[in-house]
């Protein structure tokens, strides 16, 4: 009797443990507790016993009953602390799938390529102060180059970035060189919005602190993200340009993939498309990012992924990517 009473406990839990759902739970409680169960059969047995069998049994099979029961009950609360038991899996719910932002699958597929050139991913606030946004990049408070790039200055002496450059010497700071990072993220400018401008877009920064580094390697870093990301083969070419904390500077420009060179309007007949700006790093940003520029140098380029996305997904307003119409981000299913 005993060894049977004990088994029935154990039959019970077996059985528990391979329910997922409270209906399961239900039927196997029924069957080891209810009406036309086992232990109902040895209780309903009692009543036959000689009352040396009553004495000795009867308290057994009665705490067994409740052990049995206890056990079905416990089992059933815990699986509806797990589980949503009102969830009706038999209704037919029209499921949508959702979609990754254009900005998100592009830098996606930027990090994951710098990723396996050794870059490091790294982030940087959005409010900023103007040490690191501006001054330690080598604009000074007058300098013309921040007429370009008017931003929200806050209550607080701090500002919303304007670039991700800002990036540059906190990480400079932070880890020294050899260094070599790349820092997507959300910029802000005060801008008059249309179709090419905004005051919210996203860019990615990436930058190579290291002995010996020449512009060489800025392009062949361009050359092999342009390649994944557009998935062919990418011509670029550098103009000078200006900026004051890369000397020299330069425009990375990439051949047009709309027209494929030829010229079209969207690169204005000259084949090429302005993509990337760069150069290698200043002396002085080096410098206040506590780097000695007698021993290391380095390039760093400003990819700009919203316009990236827009060239990559041929999208002509810039706006549409703040907007939140859901409809639109249909166009990027992952199927
Ligand atoms: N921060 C610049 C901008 O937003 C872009 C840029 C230019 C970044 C040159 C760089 C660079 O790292 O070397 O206009």
């Amino acid at each position: 009797m005993e060894e049977e009473l004990k088994t029935l406990v154990t039959d019970l839990q077996k059985e528990l443990s391979s329910c997922t759902k409270e209906a399961d739970v239900l039927n196997v409680k029924s069957k080891y507790v209810g009406k036309k169960s086992r232990i109902m059969e040895i209780m309903a047995s009692l009543k036959d016993m000689n009352v040396d069998d009553k004495r000795k049994y009867g308290s057994l099979i009665n705490n067994t009953k409740k052990d049995l029961e206890r056990i079905a009950n416990e089992y059933l609360e815990n699986l509806g602390n797990t589980l949503d038991v009102n969830f009706d899996d038999t209704l037919d719910y029209d499921v949508k799938m959702g979609s990754l932002h254009p900005v998100t699958i592009v830098a996606k597929e930027v990090t994951d390529c710098l990723k396996k050139m050794g870059f490091t991913i790294v982030a940087g606030p959005e409010m900023d102060s103007e040490f690191y946004n501006f001054e330690a990049l080598n604009i000074p408070k007058d300098h013309p180059a921040r007429d370009m790039q008017d931003t929200y200055y806050l209550d607080n002496e701090m500002l919303l970035r304007t670039h991700t450059s800002g990036v540059q010497v906190k990480a400079m700071e932070k880890y020294g060189a050899p260094l070599r990072i790349c820092v997507p993220g959300r910029v802000f400018r005060n801008e008059d919005l249309d179709a090419s401008h905004e005051n919210t877009f996203f860019q990615l920064e990436g930058m190579v602190i290291d002995k010996n580094i020449s512009i060489e390697n800025l392009v062949g870093v361009m050359q092999e993200l342009l390649r994944e990301v557009f998935h062919t083969d990418v011509k670029v070419r550098l103009r000078p340009g200006f900026f004051p904390f890369t000397e020299p500077s330069y425009e990375l420009d990439c051949s047009c993939l709309i027209c494929g060179g030829k010229g079209c309007p969207t690169c204005k007949n000259s084949g090429w498309i302005e993509l990337v700006p760069g150069g290698m790093v200043h002396p002085n940003v080096l410098r206040a990012g506590g780097i000695d520029p007698e021993v290391y140098n380095g390039f760093a380029f400003g990819l700009g992924l919203t316009r990236l996305a827009m060239m990559k997904y041929k999208i002509k307003d810039i706006r549409v990517f703040n907007a939140g119409d859901i409809r639109y981000l249909e166009n990027f299913k992952i199927d």
